[in-house]
């Protein structure tokens, strides 16, 4: 019946263009109605979480790390819920990744701890034998940029107008509100009371000290940030 376009290179190209352009419309048209970004219960990241956020960026975790769960029985058993396009809607930059040369972390505040996360960033090798994940000790030394995560806070929420301050539906019915600093040196505060409760689950006696006298080392803004991966 459709030899005629078989021996038709125009229209078989075209056929073969409206074929992808329809099969192409049919996944991204549902990501734009109005209920599927953001998902229910995706609130926007706090001071600290951001400023991990950026830790991640700048280490390049994503080098090695996905952050996308597919819908398969192999992954959903081993990392939780597949992950939802409104799951997204305040990471920007995405950080799907491509390439897993170690575990997706997608939800990894599931089920890891910031104790956890503080020894084997410290060293990888003591809590999984074998591993080839580096270890990242200079984030035990290194201060957080909290000045950077705060003016991203002010260009996002000025810009996307991604809720800051504002009631953020959650799952249960109620709502929540991710606070902003109205100012830099409130935003520090903020971020450093997050820091104080972070820490009270660290053993990392430098670090500790370092929070207590108002300091921010990276790996507690990092731990922060896994933590939020939920
Ligand atoms: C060279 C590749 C590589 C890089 C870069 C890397 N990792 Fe890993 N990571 C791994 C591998 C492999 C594992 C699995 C073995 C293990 O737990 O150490 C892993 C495991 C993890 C886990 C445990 C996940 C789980 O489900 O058990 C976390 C959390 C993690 N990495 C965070 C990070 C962070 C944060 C960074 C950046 C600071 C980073 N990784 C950079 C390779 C890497």
């Amino acid at each position: 019946m459709f030899h005629w376009l078989e021996k038709n290179p125009f229209f078989f190209a075209l056929a073969v263009f409206v074929t992808i352009a329809f099969a192409g419309l049919v996944e991204i048209v549902p990501n734009f109605a109005q209920q599927s970004r953001p998902l229910i219960g995706t609130t926007p990241y706090s001071t600290l979480e951001l400023a991990g956020r950026h830790v991640y960026i700048k280490n390049s975790c994503n080098a090695c790390h996905s952050q996308l769960i597919r819908p398969f029985k192999s992954e959903t058993d081993r990392y939780g819920d597949y992950s939802l396009s409104g799951e997204y809607a305040y990471d920007r930059p995405f950080l799907w990744g491509s390439k897993r040369t170690g575990p997706d972390l997608m939800r990894v505040g599931n089920y890891r701890t910031t104790d956890w996360h503080e020894n084997h960033m410290w060293d990888p090798e003591k809590v999984v034998p074998g591993t080839i994940m580096p270890a990242y000790r200079w984030m035990f030394v290194n201060n957080t940029d909290i000045d950077t995560a705060y003016a991203e806070m002010l260009t996002i929420e000025k810009f996307f107008g991604v809720p800051y301050n504002k009631p953020v539906p959650m799952k249960d019915g109620t709502t929540k509100i991710i606070k902003m600093g109205a100012t830099l040196n409130e935003a520090r505060m903020m971020a450093l009371e997050e820091a104080i409760t972070i820490s009270h689950d660290m053993k990392n006696q430098d670090v500790i000290d370092a929070v207590a006298l108002g300091r921010i080392p990276e790996i507690v803004a990092l731990i922060a940030y896994m933590n939020s991966l939920k």
